[in-house]
């Protein structure tokens, strides 16, 4: 059963065609699968992996290595630089708790063996996993024909042909680029080159202030890099509420990092000791790099031929319905090949209802509007649910709690008091706090909190409901236990 309470029926449980599996079960060596998955990253794995697991042929067709953007150029290599930047901030903080260190330097090519290690390691996981599941992996680059047929060519222009009863699109995304920014890898560099760095620039203007914008504007400010972030739009985090972006811009003033949000980029001039970043209304800045976050594109270019009936929108997404299905009967894509939000863990779960769909299993289609966000800047942000500004715009009567870690006995012993747990709930007919529709959390390890409230919201569970349950004293999860029992009407600590 769904948790999700409002939800009424499943999807009507029909064994698509081409869903059975082969008789032979894994094709080994041979050409035709159950599924032929376009793309090794978390949508694709995940869809491999979970098919494998249910007895059924996988081929994965990955022109690079499986793990995709966020196993080795996103997320992962990205947490691993913030972690280095955490342990420096830990040491140089390490004498208000009686621990006498000298000031720490960064060694970022250290920093980059680490994080290469943790990818790697992580890598060989995955690899080891999708053997045992008898997924076969097709090295080279696929493209969808008529006919479910995938044609894969190698690094060498050698082409083999797969066909899938089932195919997957899970081609992933990459870096957008502005017009004035030509990727260089030197002046301007995208997350792609700025993960595999070795040293860091003294100074650098990132471009969008984005999760990704975010994530980089901290971790390089922590290691010594003078930052000026440039947002086109009047805010950053856009998308994230308020009250949480204006903590996180706070903190990002408070340690050095210039935010300039409402600035047009115009383009950029290399000089003799950098580049002059021109934006604004006639303002310059002179950086040694300019960091270009401003979103990514779907990598649909050559993915499909017309042949294969698979319907691709104007901006390259690959078009599908609330179940994952493109216009061509059995042609399926999932992750940030298709215009949901860019998330490894909804990719996951996209992968996820493709498979149950092909085994004939009841399904739901993914909740966009209450999927789990986590921005891993520090402070860390993470949200599930609409947020206070949206609320009110959609003019839906809401019921509000903040409350900040400041008064968390946890926040205190770690010295990160900075941030807030805020809780939007529905406001019932008689104006008690109804079903939880938002929570938005920024401070420490909120990333690691967000899960009860990702699971309340869900459920469209009601404080009532909600406060009796424990939070373990002392916990930093105590923060948004305290919030919910606020909502009920009679706070304990939160008035
Ligand atoms: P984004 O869409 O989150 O942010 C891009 C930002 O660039 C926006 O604020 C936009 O207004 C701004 N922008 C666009 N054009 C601009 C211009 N010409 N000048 C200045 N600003 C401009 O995209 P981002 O940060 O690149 O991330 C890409 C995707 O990856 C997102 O969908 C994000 O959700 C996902 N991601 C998720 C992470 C996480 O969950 N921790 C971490 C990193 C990325």
């Amino acid at each position: 059963m769904h948790p999700r309470r409002s939800l009424g029926t499943t999807q009507e449980v029909v064994r698509l065609p081409g869903a059975e599996t082969s008789d032979e079960g894994a094709a080994e060596g041979g050409s035709e699968f159950d599924i032929v998955v376009i793309g090794g990253g978390p949508g694709g794995y995940a869809a491999s992996l979970y098919a494998g697991a249910a007895g059924l042929s996988v081929a994965v067709v990955e022109k690079e290595k499986v793990g995709g953007t966020c196993l080795h150029r996103g997320c992962i290599p990205a947490k691993e630089f913030l972690e280095t930047a955490a342990v420096f901030r830990a040491v140089a903080g390490a004498k208000e708790f009686g621990v006498q260190a000298s000031q720490p330097t960064v060694e970022f090519a250290v920093s980059q063996d680490r994080k290469q290690k943790v990818v790697d390691q992580l890598h060989r996981g995955l690899q080891g996993l999708m053997k045992q599941r008898k997924n076969q992996v097709f090295a080279g680059t696929g493209q969808l024909l008529g006919g479910h047929v995938v044609e894969v060519t190698a690094e060498n222009g050698s082409t083999t042909r797969i066909t899938g009863r089932n195919v997957i699109l899970a081609a992933g995304s990459v870096p957008r680029t502005i017009p004035g920014f030509d990727v260089d890898g030197k002046y301007v560099m995208t997350s792609d080159e700025v993960l595999s760095l070795t040293a860091l620039p003294g100074s650098a203007a990132v471009i969008g202030g984005g999760a990704i914008g975010c994530e980089f504007a901290s971790m390089m400010a922590d290691l010594g890099v003078q930052v000026t972030v440039l947002e086109a739009l009047p805010k950053l985090l856009p998308g994230c509420d308020q009250d949480i972006a204006d903590v996180v811009v706070r903190s990002f003033k408070k340690r050095g990092i210039t935010v300039r949000a409402g600035v047009p980029v115009h383009g950029h001039e290399p000089g003799e000791s950098g580049t002059t970043v021109r934006f604004g209304e006639d303002e310059e800045l002179v950086v040694d790099t300019v960091i270009v976050s401003v979103g990514r594109r779907p990598l649909s270019d050559e993915l499909v031929s017309e042949d294969s009936g698979v319907t691709v929108d104007e901006r390259g997404f690959v078009v599908v319905d609330e179940w994952m299905k493109t216009s061509a009967e059995g042609v399926y894509a999932v992750g940030d090949l298709v215009a949901t939000p860019q998330l490894a863990h909804v990719g996951f779960a996209e992968a996820v209802l493709v498979i149950k769909q092909i085994l004939g299993e009841p399904v739901f289609p993914v909740n966009y509007d209450a999927v789990p966000w986590g921005i891993y800047c520090h402070p860390e942000v993470a949200f599930v649910g609409i947020t206070e500004q949206d609320a009110k715009a959609a003019g839906i009567d809401i019921v509000v709690k903040k409350d900040p870690f400041g008064g968390n006995s946890r926040a205190r012993i770690l010295g990160e008091t900075e941030g807030v747990v805020k809780v939007i709930c529905a406001k019932t007919a008689d104006g008690r706090a109804g079903p939880l529709l938002g929570v938005h959390m920024v401070g420490p390890w909120v990333t690691e909190q967000l899960g009860q409230a990702y699971l309340a919201v869900n459920w469209e569970a009601t404080p009532d409901e909600i406060a009796p349950f424990i939070q373990p004293h002392p916990t930093l999860s105590e923060t948004f236990g305290e919030t919910v029992i606020a909502l009920t009407g009679r706070g304990l600590h939160v008035g």
